[in-house]
Formats: C-alpha cells, sequence, structure tokens
C-alpha cells in the first residue's frame, strides 16, 4: 500500500515527490497588472520548499476578465508568461511542480470591473443564464454577476483562446495543466448543447488543444512501453536500462526512466533480469539492490579510475575521480597503457603494468 509521503510518477514523467497536492486557490494578490509578483512567488515556493508533491497553480484567466477579484491573475501575452516564469522556476528551484490552470470567468464576470471595460469586452458566456449570488466588492452599489451576457457565438475562438495560454504556460515552465470545467449554464440549441455529448464537445475540444500543445503523455513513454513489452515477451535474460537521455531529447528534471519501466522488467512471474547504469553512486546502487528494485547495477567510468572497485566497495573507502582528463577515455597515448594501466589502487599510490 503506498504512503502519502512516497513518490510517485504523474503522466508517465513527471516526478513528484509525494502524493500530496496543493489545490488551485484564487487569491486575488496579482496586484502588478494581473501578473504574479515577488509575494506570488515566495507564497508558491515556501510550499515548494517544504515538500509540496504538486502545486496547482490559481486558476489563471485566458483572456481580459471581469470576475470578482480585480488581482486574479490572467494568461495571454508574453509579459505573462515572462512572469509566470519567475514563479516556475522558482518552484523548481527548491524541487517542486507545479500546474497551470486556465480559465474563463464565463457568465461569473461584471462588465463593469475595470479590466474588461478597459479592453471593450462585453461579459461572453455559452448561455444567457446569470449567475446568482456574488457580490462585486468593488464596484459602487451591491452589483452582483451580470444579466447583461453576450452569447458567445463561435465556441472555437473560445478553444483558441485557451490554446494560446497554455501555449504561453509551456513557454512559462509550468509542468502541466488542469483543466477546470463546469457544466451548469447551458441551454444552446447548436452543436454545443442539449444532448451529453454536445454539452461536452467545449471542455472536450479545449482539452484537445491542449494535448496539441501539450500532449497527454510522453512520446518517449509510449514507444519504451511498447518496445519493452515486446522484449519482455522474448524471455531474455536481462535489461539494461539507461536513465540517461541523449542530446537534443534530455530527459525532464529529476525524471528517472528506470522508475517507470523498472517494474515493467521486476514484476511477477518475470525470468528477466534488470540491470540499470548511468551514474549510480555505491550508496543509491546499493539501496535500489536492497529495496528489490533493481537486480544488477553497472559502473562504467568509475572502473576506469578505480582498478580495485570491489575492494573498495567492501572496504567502504569512496571511490576515486578522474583527475586527469578527458583524455583518459579514448587518448591520445604514447603507451597504451597510459591512463589505462596506471591507475592507483586504495592501498598503493602507484600500479605497475605487470601488478
Ligand atoms: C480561497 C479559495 C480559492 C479557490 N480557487 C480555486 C481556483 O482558482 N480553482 C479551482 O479549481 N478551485 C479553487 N478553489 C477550490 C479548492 O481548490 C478546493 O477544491 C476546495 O477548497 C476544497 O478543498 P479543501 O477542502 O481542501 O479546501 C478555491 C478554494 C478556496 C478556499
Amino acid at each position: 500500500m503506498a504512503d502519502l509521503l512516497e513518490p510517485v510518477i504523474l503522466g508517465d514523467t513527471i516526478q513528484l515527490r509525494n502524493r500530496v497536492c496543493m489545490g488551485s486557490m484564487t487569491r486575488n494578490r496579482c496586484i502588478d497588472d494581473n501578473k504574479p509578483t515577488e509575494a506570488s512567488i515566495k507564497h508558491y515556493v515556501d510550499r515548494a520548499r517544504d515538500g509540496t508533491g504538486l502545486i496547482i497553480a490559481e486558476g489563471t484567466f485566458i483572456s481580459p476578465h471581469g470576475a470578482e477579484w480585480p488581482h486574479a491573475p490572467v494568461m495571454y501575452n508574453d509579459e505573462h508568461a515572462r512572469a509566470w516564469a519567475k514563479v516556475t522556476s522558482a518552484v523548481h528551484d527548491v524541487g517542486g511542480k507545479i500546474f497551470f490552470q486556465p480559465w474563463h470567468a464565463g457568465r461569473i464576470q461584471n462588465e463593469n470591473m475595470p479590466m474588461l471595460k478597459d479592453n471593450g469586452y462585453p461579459v461572453y458566456a455559452p448561455s444567457k443564464i446569470a449567475a446568482k449570488g456574488g457580490k462585486f466588492r468593488t464596484l459602487e452599489g451591491t452589483p452582483g454577476h451580470t444579466h447583461n451576457i453576450v452569447e458567445i457565438d463561435n465556441p472555437k475562438a473560445f478553444v483558441g483562446q485557451y490554446r494560446h495560454s497554455v501555449t504561453l504556460a509551456k513557454e512559462a515552465g509550468f509542468d502541466g495543466i488542469e483543466l477546470l470545467s463546469q457544466g451548469h449554464s447551458n441551454s444552446r440549441t447548436d452543436e454545443y448543447g442539449g444532448s451529453v455529448e454536445n454539452r461536452c464537445r467545449f471542455p472536450l475540444e479545449v482539452l484537445d488543444a491542449m494535448i496539441e500543445v501539450w500532449g497527454s503523455r510522453s512520446e518517449l513513454s509510449e514507444t519504451y512501453t511498447y518496445y519493452i513489452e515486446e522484449l519482455m515477451r522474448r524471455d531474455l535474460a536481462f535489461i539494461n536500462l539507461s536513465r540517461r537521455g541523449c542530446d537534443g531529447k534530455e530527459l525532464p528534471p529529476k525524471y528517472d526512466p528506470v522508475l517507470q519501466f523498472g517494474p515493467m522488467i521486476r514484476c511477477p512471474g518475470s525470468r528477466t533480469m534488470l540491470m540499470v547504469n548511468h551514474e549510480y553512486t555505491v550508496e543509491e546502487a546499493s539501496a535500489l539492490i536492497k529495496a528489490g528494485k533493481v537486480d544488477l547495477v553497472t559502473f562504467a567510468r568509475p572502473f576506469i579510475y578505480n582498478p580495485d572497485l570491489i575492494s573498495r566497495i567492501k572496504h567502504k573507502v569512496s571511490l576515486a575521480k578522474n583527475d586527469r582528463g578527458g583524455r583518459v577515455n579514448y587518448g591520445p597515448f604514447e603507451d597504451p597503457n597510459e591512463n589505462y594501466n596506471d591507475w592507483p589502487s586504495m592501498t598503493r599510490r602507484s600500479q605497475a603494468v605487470s601488478d
């Protein structure tokens, strides 16, 4: 049984430190033209630094809005993306993950709210159904949600706004998207209203637009899942998984493919051993073997500089590092033994070729 504080991988590549997520919360603090500020950075970073597995940022409007919170954030131009990038990179710096939540305010707006007014936008909503309740504290009198609604005639234009906003969110460095949807205010008679299928059309079109921009799961994941399934069918003795990306296809930060694909190999009934490689330390390797997560660990470069690697492990002596530079790998050399058979062991400073 998994523990609340146990790490987990979301969407195949997003490695969360634990299963505790901070829910999206509008806090009305984006006082710099609806952009996050130093205060927003501190708020999210404090929670990320403490170890929150995933933060879902506050609902962020995809176009100028007239909702009740004058300082709720927006994301529809590069300036907004640059401001959000400061939040995402600060959260990443302390090991956190943060998702973006795009939002259209629909009928919960009032056309007299400054941002909507300044941008000459009406209150667009799926249908002319005024929302109940709500009191716009910053407007004079006691106005609530407007009755002055303009019914959206081309929902695809709004799908486009969502697409644009999540594209900016990607540029701003968010790790993913949460789509917020609710469906109580739809009396449309076109292909976006009526039947269940029609009522779900708009959020699904928005979702498809998001997937176009973000993907749903990674292509890498699909390819390797299929490949490993096929390898496993062949009853091999072992599979050596590298946790290394390659140029131009770097792995996402903190993502460990061994955690994702390892269990496909080390599973009940499997006769195939899981070997892993790339920059393992002795401590990490021991812990993984002890925990039964891998069967074999390879060390490559450490064997260049540590002819006595096993003795060092046995005697708990730290491994030597390369202090001679890159030529030790492939040369050039005058004698083939140079940087090849002349590395000291832990007991002697120099090891003769003839040893
Ligand atoms: C002040 C406040 C603002 C919220 N803003 C959002 C929001 O922007 N987007 C959203 O999906 N949910 C929002 N919610 C709902 C929360 O994410 C959460 O679902 C709700 O508070 C219930 O969870 P809780 O009982 O743990 O607080 C908000 C809740 C609060 C209290």
